[in-house]
Parts: C-alpha cells; structure tokens; sequence
C-alpha cells in the first residue's frame, strides 16, 4: 500500500545516505592508494572493488532484517552466481556502485541505486550520490524528487513549465559507451551517436543534429538526470536490472517516458532469463530509452 511505500521509503532513503558513507570511505583509499585491488569482471573495461561487495553486504544485510520476507537481486551476488527466481512478491533490486568506473577513476558521479520490484514492475527508486550530495526518490503514484545537502527536497521536474522540445537539434542526450565493447554493440552505439550528433548535411537524422551528448558513467544517474530535465533524454542499450531499477521510477514520476527498461522486469521470469533479456538488448532488439519531459524528438 502507499503508506508501506513510504515506509520502505523512509528506511531506504536513511540505508542510501549509510551506503553513501561507504562509498566515500572506499573513494578515499582509493586516493590513498590503499585500495588497488580492482577486479576485472567479464573484460577489462567491467570492473568491480572490494567496496562494491563491501556495500552490498551492508545493504542486503539491513534489508533482510528489516524486511526479511523481501526478495534480494544485487549486481555482486548475481555475478558471484546468486539466482534467485524472480516472483511476484516484493524484491529489491540494488546496484551497490553504479558507476565504479567513474569511482575507482574519482570521477564523482557514481551513486547507490536502490529499487524495489512489486509484481516484477518498479515501484520504488532512492538514488545516492554522495560525491555531490544528491538524493533522487521516486515512488510509483507519489511523484519523485531531489534533495541536495541539506537543503529541502524538491519535486522533479525542477521546472514546473517544462518547455516542449520541437525536435532533436535543442536536446542534450546522454549516451554510455558500457562495458560490453563487442562488435555488434559498440558498432550499434556508435552508429547511434553519430546519427545523434552528426553533420546535418550529411546525418542521417535528416538535418538535425543535437547540441551535444553527455557521458556521466552511470545508468541510475542518467535517468535522475533526465527526471531533473538536465538531460533531455538517455539512450542506451545494455544495462541489466539493477542499473534502471530505481532510475525508471525516479524517471517515470517526473513525468518522463521510458522505453524498453520495462522489458527486463516484464519479460523475465526467474533471474536465469535477465541474461536472456540483456543479450537481446545488446544484439539491438531491445533499447533502453527514457525520454525527457515535455519533449517530443521525432528520432530516436
Ligand atoms: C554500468 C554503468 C554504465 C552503463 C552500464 C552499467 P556499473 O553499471 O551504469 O554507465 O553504461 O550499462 O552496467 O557496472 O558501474 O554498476
């Protein structure tokens, strides 16, 4: 019910500013130096640290007291082989450091993205930045907002007249290159950015070009960004669960459309099939596109 959401929500939000110490703490040793054990996952662009699991353990290990009869999928147990099938009943979904490349760089925009599925659907977003203090909430029907430091949240859009964008040559696009760097993907990424950002003489957007495309090295916060109308809209292709859990929610109560990240909740049966899903995202068939308020690009 909404006031259980609120609820989860308040408990949440506090686990995410805890989680977001952690974070912080593994940010400096890795200035330090005493953090140089960064692990490569499935290529040497996919990389994991010892915070990411560190912080994982803490937030699964709160939630399962808190809400012990609650499903768990998080971005490290899944890669260390757990499986569970996803069901109807109530599940988080959590990506511990979306962004560790940006982290273990001290590019500071990585964040805990923390979201909770209810029928397989997304119904609660809390996004953590801890680097710039940003907090992004979303619960499905209650809207979504954004408190930075300590000033009072604000509800998202921050715009409230948010102007209608004619076509593709006013947007600011964010586009992520991801760790998948296989041919047919990254030929499909690229393919995408140039008809994006291309000539217009020449581009195949037809005469349009956008003002330009943004990297910010996270999923969850590509998706805030659009909420919040810095971006006008996100595309890629490639994420798994945990990288959109949240970000659809937060997304989504701004009054943003997204396209394609529904699929890897409503498509999947048991957590076997994210791998299905996700291959299908990345062979092309499957887009992730979140579309920013009020605008209405005629290409995408
Ligand atoms: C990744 C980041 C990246 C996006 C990838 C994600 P991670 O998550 O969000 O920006 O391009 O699709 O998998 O590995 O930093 O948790």
């Amino acid at each position: 019910s909404s006031s259980d959401l609120k609820d989860i929500l308040e408990f949440t939000t506090a686990l995410a500013r805890r989680a977001g110490a952690l974070i912080l703490e593994g940010s400096e040793a890795i200035n330090s130096a005493s953090l140089s054990n960064v692990e490569e996952k499935k290529n040497s662009v996919d990389l994991v640290t010892e915070y990411d699991i560190r912080v994982e353990k803490l937030v699964q290990s709160e939630l399962k007291a808190k809400y012990p009869t609650f499903q768990f999928i998080g971005e490290e147990s899944y890669s260390a082989g757990k499986r569970d099938p996803l069901t109807d009943e109530p599940t988080f979904c959590v990506d511990p450091i979306d962004g560790t490349t940006n982290f273990v760089h001290g590019f500071p925009f990585a964040c805990i993205s923390l979201g909770l599925i209810y029928e397989r659907k997304p119904v609660l977003g809390v996004i953590y930045n801890p680097f710039l203090g940003h907090l992004y909430t979303g619960v499905k029907g209650q809207g979504s907002y954004l408190t930075r430091g300590s000033a009072a949240p604000r509800k998202l859009p921050l715009s409230s007249d948010p102007k209608p964008l004619p076509s593709l040559n006013q947007a600011v696009i964010g586009v992520e290159w991801g760790s998948d760097r296989c041919e047919t993907t990254i030929s499909a990424k690229a393919t995408s950015f140039a008809r994006l950002a291309g000539d217009p003489e020449k581009g195949v957007a037809g005469g349009r070009m956008a003002h330009s495309l943004r990297s910010m090295g996270s999923a969850a916060l590509n998706y805030a960004m659009v909420a919040q109308g810095g971006l006008d809209m996100y595309w890629e292709i490639g994420c798994w669960p945990w990288d959109v859990c949240a970000g659809v929610v937060v997304a989504e109560e701004a009054g943003g459309i997204v396209t394609g990240s529904h699929e890897v909740f409503e498509a999947t049966k048991n957590t076997d099939q994210f791998g299905v899903v996700t291959e299908e995202i990345l062979t092309g068939r499957k887009y992730l596109v979140v579309r920013g308020i009020g605008s209405t690009p005629e290409e995408s």
